[in-house]
């Protein structure tokens, strides 16, 4: 059988912004299919530019990104990504069920198919009771579940979380986790940036380190933990980032 492309394939990928930041150089990084992955790195150390550049949504410096062996700006990687944004960005003049139907009108879903799918997310998020809500009043919770919603509402084989969890409260987050690990138990592959390092280290078969633009590591979070001598991620994420020790 021919072994599948891998999920996402980047290649000595460098982006520098047009004020001169250097925000990735020379990037490699290979995520198979169906693997869930960790991107850990502090603030500003290039992952949401990373994923930017996944999703076609920056124009990249040099280097090459491919998705499931497609290069990123066809519609072919588009359409196979699934995006929930650091930032909450739902539009505030559509309701929820808007904002996934015309979401997945976006990506070519014929109306009754949008709608239905639209309907499964609803239930799936514990949107019922706010379907027909605009955005802005949607709890913080709420918003960060449409998000997610949306993010899958294409059925996409590699679905990409920049922070998912950031602001959620404790019952939210282990929700989400459910989800994603459900998500993942079906074949899609999960691409998950995070500041909680439990979190990375309970749901993460694999994780990368990203400092200043540069990945520094990869392995499983036990690997990590034997490679640089820490009893937890935490030990080893203060090591591998050159903090000093509390
Ligand atoms: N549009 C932009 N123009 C110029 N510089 C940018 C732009 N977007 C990001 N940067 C810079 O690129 C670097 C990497 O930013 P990026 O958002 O990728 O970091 P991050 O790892 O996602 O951080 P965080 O954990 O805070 O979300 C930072 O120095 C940031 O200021
Ligand atoms: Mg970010």
């Amino acid at each position: 059988m021919l072994q599948s492309a891998p999920a996402l394939e980047i290649r000595e990928l460098t982006k520098r912004y047009d004020d001169g930041t250097l925000a990735l150089e020379d990037t490699d990084l290979t995520v198979p299919d169906g693997a869930f992955f960790g991107l850990l790195g502090p603030n500003g150390a290039g992952k949401t530019t990373l994923i930017n550049a996944v999703c076609n949504l920056i124009r990249v410096t040099s280097g090459e990104v491919l998705v499931f062996g497609e290069p990123a700006d066809t519609l072919a990687a588009r359409r196979s990504v699934g995006l929930a944004e650091q930032d909450i960005n739902l539009d505030r003049f559509l309701t929820v069920e808007e904002t996934l139907v015309y979401h997945g009108g976006y990506f070519g879903m014929a109306g009754d198919e949008a709608r239905a799918r639209a309907a499964d997310m609803i239930e799936t998020f514990d949107l019922r009771a706010k379907a027909d809500v605009r955005t802005p009043k949607l709890s913080g919770g709420m918003r960060r579940r449409l998000l997610l919603a949306r993010a899958l509402m294409h059925r996409p084989r590699l679905v990409i979380l920049d922070e998912p969890t950031a602001g959620v409260d404790f019952e939210l987050r282990q929700e989400l986790w459910t989800y994603i690990r459900r998500l993942h138990e079906e074949g899609t592959t999960i691409l998950l940036t995070t500041h909680y390092l439990e979190e990375a280290e309970t749901l993460c078969e694999e994780i990368a380190l990203i400092r200043d633009g540069e990945l520094i590591a990869r392995d499983t979070a036990e690997g990590l933990r034997e490679r640089y001598g820490g009893n937890t991620l935490a030990d080893v994420y203060v090591k591998a980032m050159g903090m000093p020790v509390p």
